[in-house]
């Protein structure tokens, strides 16, 4: 199956740019930018890497954003990424990127936000990826500081197709941020939001991001098949789910494959996807080669869940028809996308 897997041309709906870094490039933006790292290699930095839950994994994803620091550093993050993306076949990816942890260290928004661009623009023209970005707000962070940065983005309004929600869930729940993802929806965007996977109040917040904020899609909602209303409404509404298999391990020691094959017994528009993938060292493809070992998917559920991902884009329907027609004909082994 993996030759298989490798050969589709597939979407990428949920990755955080910042955890693309891989630990290489972290050395090399250090020694740049005159930044001492607390490890002496890339693979102790990798050694370092203990996570068990959401919390333990966030506090060395915002340790290793220190390196990032100009605009070509976010340029050659952005690059790298859709680089490697290339190389999985990926040609069409939706970019989390997470602002605030950036102009809380005194990087400007506007350097953050060009330097991604730029890479954007380089890798359509150049490897053939199409990509839109997602604003993230951290919801550890106030709701002002949130409507604060959608202000700021308020120019690059054109550089944006949606915002989100990440970061620590416990005590942040999605109402917290109802006024600004209001305001978002009124500027045009679309909304999604984490609701990681066995979070404390995770049903509740589930129920809030249906009907007090009204999001696009859901980032994980795995604990939506808890509840029969939450999961029939999702299926109803015919909204995306953004999980990732490989993250998940890290809070739940399975891939969650049966859930995954539940949500597809179901009806439901799962999508795959690699969240960190420098920190959880996998990317799309290791995700879905892991996933299908372990839930012993068939090749027609492979295609179903790599098309799942164009139908959950954010893209106009002509231009999601054609990203499903290139899948079907390499599913059919006509073309080699
Ligand atoms: N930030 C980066 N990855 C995240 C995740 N899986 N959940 C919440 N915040 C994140
Ligand atoms: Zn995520």
């Amino acid at each position: 199956m993996r030759p298989f897997i490798e050969r589709l041309p597939k979407a990428e709906l949920h990755v955080h740019l910042e955890g693309t870094l891989e630990p290489e490039l972290s050395f090399e933006l250090a020694r740049k930018n005159g930044i001492t790292l607390p490890f002496d290699t890339p693979e102790a930095l990798v050694e370092a890497y203990d996570f068990h839950d959401l919390p333990s994994f966030l506090t060395i994803y915002y340790a290793g954003m220190s390196v990032l620091v100009d605009e070509d550093d976010f340029y050659r993050l952005t690059w790298d990424y859709l680089a490697k993306a290339a190389s999985q076949n990926i040609v069409y990816a939706e970019l989390f990127f997470d602002p605030q942890a950036h102009t809380a260290r005194g990087v400007a928004f506007e350097t953050v936000i060009t330097g991604i661009r730029r890479a954007q623009q380089d890798a359509a023209q150049r490897l053939g990826v199409e990509t839109q970005l997602i604003l993230c707000f951290l919801r550890d962070m106030s709701a002002e500081s949130a409507m604060e940065h959608l202000e700021m983005a308020r120019p690059y309004l054109d550089w944006l197709v949606g915002v989100g929600l990440d970061s620590d869930e416990k005590d942040n729940p999605p109402t917290k941020f109802a006024a600004v993802f209001a305001r978002a929806r009124e500027m045009g965007l679309k909304l999604t939001m984490h609701c990681d996977v066995n979070q404390t109040d995770t049903l509740a917040n589930i129920g809030q991001v249906l009907d007090d904020i009204g999001v696009d899609r859901i980032d994980h909602g795995v604990n939506s098949l808890q509840s029969d209303a939450l999961w029939q409404e999702i299926a109803r509404r015919r909204l995306g789910l953004t999980v990732c298999p490989v993250s998940n391990r890290f809070v739940v020691q399975s891939l969650t494959s049966a859930e995954i094959r539940d949500m597809l017994d179901k009806d439901m528009l799962v999508t795959i996807n690699s969240d960190d993938p420098a920190y959880f060292r996998a990317y799309l493809n290791e995700n879905f080669v892991a996933l299908q070992e372990e839930g012993g998917f068939t090749a027609d559920e492979i295609v179903t869940l790599v098309a799942n991902g164009f139908e959950a884009a954010w893209l106009p329907d002509a231009r999601k028809s054609e990203y499903r027609d290139l899948l079907d004909k390499a599913a059919a082994g006509r073309v080699d996308a």
